[in-house]
């Protein structure tokens, strides 16, 4: 037992992973964090106050909140030589690659991190690391845009933090007092992250687990996390989505490819729909609908795009085929359609994936390294290639 997957090896894989972060109910469409509901957390919290309940197990008092809310913010500052960094990256480089490598590098900075010592330190690693994603995923940003770097800010919040990194027009050494930041974006984005920030063993988090099971250390184990996330399958699904949609290009061309999506001669698939749990609908998809919509109307985006988005939804969601085979919006179409309401361009779509996730890949971090000897990640296989048979010199091989 690898602590994650029980191998027989005349079997294929049957997950028994053991965690007490995240529950799926994928049948009755259930979702809670450390026992809380995401309906609930959803309703009450900001982003940061679920990350500490992920890492820590119990929801964080007045106190303990508002000293996890200064660690966040005291290390969301990067190192200068980090920020040069950027600028050894094409101009056009995807967002994701960057935040990639520079994660990655983070291990060349923190070095006393390459032989964790124990608890406290680990947890000084993953708040680092909750901390400085969004100052790494902006400056991501400003680079492919040919901005200047914003530096983070003590006095705002982790959600107003990130679009003011991203979009001030503040230069590089001051701060931009007039630059307004509408209180409703930051509450739909915060929503966002909470819904993104863990989902039980997906791809990226069990490449996380993989990965820290090794000993490897946090940041390469994150980087790694980051790498997975990238797939359209996984997390690249909501720049998919905005992708599919163009491709579509009308509402009156959504029957044609709804029926290319039921062919399985055709490659194409309806980008985010379906899911390898949910069976039944993504709870979180049911709560981001509604503040996709409302984002929809409060910024009267007219863009043809959301009328295509919603077409879709209405026609998808009342096919037969899609209803047979329990196949529901996820929660990365609605995410890409306030993405690009929020003005978040396409290919920093899967960013804000992994700033939201960063709380729950470093949450299962943890929790495995905290086992007495985390068991090392090594999954057999069902082996299906040529029996054995002996070597052949090259002059007699067919
Ligand atoms: C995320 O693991 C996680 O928790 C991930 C995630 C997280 O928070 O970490 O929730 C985030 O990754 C959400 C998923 C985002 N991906 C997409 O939206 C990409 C589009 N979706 C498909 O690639 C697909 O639905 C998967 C990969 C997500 C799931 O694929 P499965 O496991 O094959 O789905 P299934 O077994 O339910 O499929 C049933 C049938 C199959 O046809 P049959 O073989 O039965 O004839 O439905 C078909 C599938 O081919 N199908 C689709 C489809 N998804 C499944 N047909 C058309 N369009 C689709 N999107």
């Amino acid at each position: 037992d690898l602590g994650c997957f029980t191998y027989d090896p005349g079997f294929i894989a049957t997950s028994s992973c053991k965690s007490k972060i995240t529950y799926i109910d994928g049948e009755n469409g259930i979702l809670l964090y450390r026992g809380y509901p995401i309906e609930q957390l959803a309703e009450h919290c900001e982003f940061t106050e679920v990350a500490y309940l992920l890492m820590n197990g119990e929801l964080p008092n007045q106190t303990e909140l508002r000293d996890f809310n200064e660690e966040i913010s005291d290390r969301a500052i990067i190192h200068e030589s980090l920020r040069k960094f950027f600028d050894g990256f094409h101009y056009d480089a995807h967002p994701m690659s960057m935040l990639v490598g520079v994660v990655g590098s983070l291990s060349a900075f923190y070095h006393s991190e390459l032989n964790i010592k124990d608890s406290t330190h680990r947890k000084v690693c993953a708040a680092r690391l909750i901390g400085k994603m969004p100052t790494i995923a902006a400056a991501s940003y400003r680079h492919s845009v040919g901005r200047p770097f914003v530096y983070p800010r003590i006095d705002l919040s982790y959600c107003e933090n990130f679009l003011n990194m991203m979009f001030s027009r503040s230069s590089q050494n001051y701060i931009d007092q007039d630059h307004y930041i509408d209180p409703y974006l930051v509450k739909a984005l915060n929503l966002l992250f909470i819904l993104h920030a863990d989902h039980e063993q997906n791809a990226s988090t069990s490449t996380v687990r993989l990965a820290g099971s090794t000993g490897a250390n946090p940041y390469a184990c994150i980087a790694a996390g980051i790498a997975a996330l990238w797939g359209p399958a996984h997390g690249g699904a909501n720049e998919a989505v905005l992708t599919m949609l163009a491709q579509i290009g009308s509402a009156d061309n959504v029957p044609k490819f709804i029926a290319k999506a039921k062919d399985h001669d055709d490659p194409f698939r309806l980008m985010g729909f379906g899911h390898r749990v949910y069976k039944n609908f993504d709870p979180r998809a049911t709560i981001i609908r509604k503040t996709c919509h409302d984002v929809l109307a409060r910024t009267q985006k007219s863009d043809p795009l959301f009328d295509l988005a919603l077409a879709l939804e209405e026609q998808a969601l009342n096919d037969d085929y899609f209803i047979e085979k329990k196949l529901y919006p996820n929660v990365d179409f609605y995410s890409g359609i306030i993405y690009k309401a929020l003005n978040i361009p396409v290919d920093m779509f899967t960013v804000m994936f992994a700033i939201a996730r960063t709380a729950g890949w470093v949450a299962h971090w943890l929790e495995m390294m905290e086992e007495p000897a985390p068991p090392i990640g090594r999954p057999r296989q069902l082996y299906i290639g040529p029996a054995r048979r002996d070597f052949l010199p090259k002059g007699q091989r067919s």
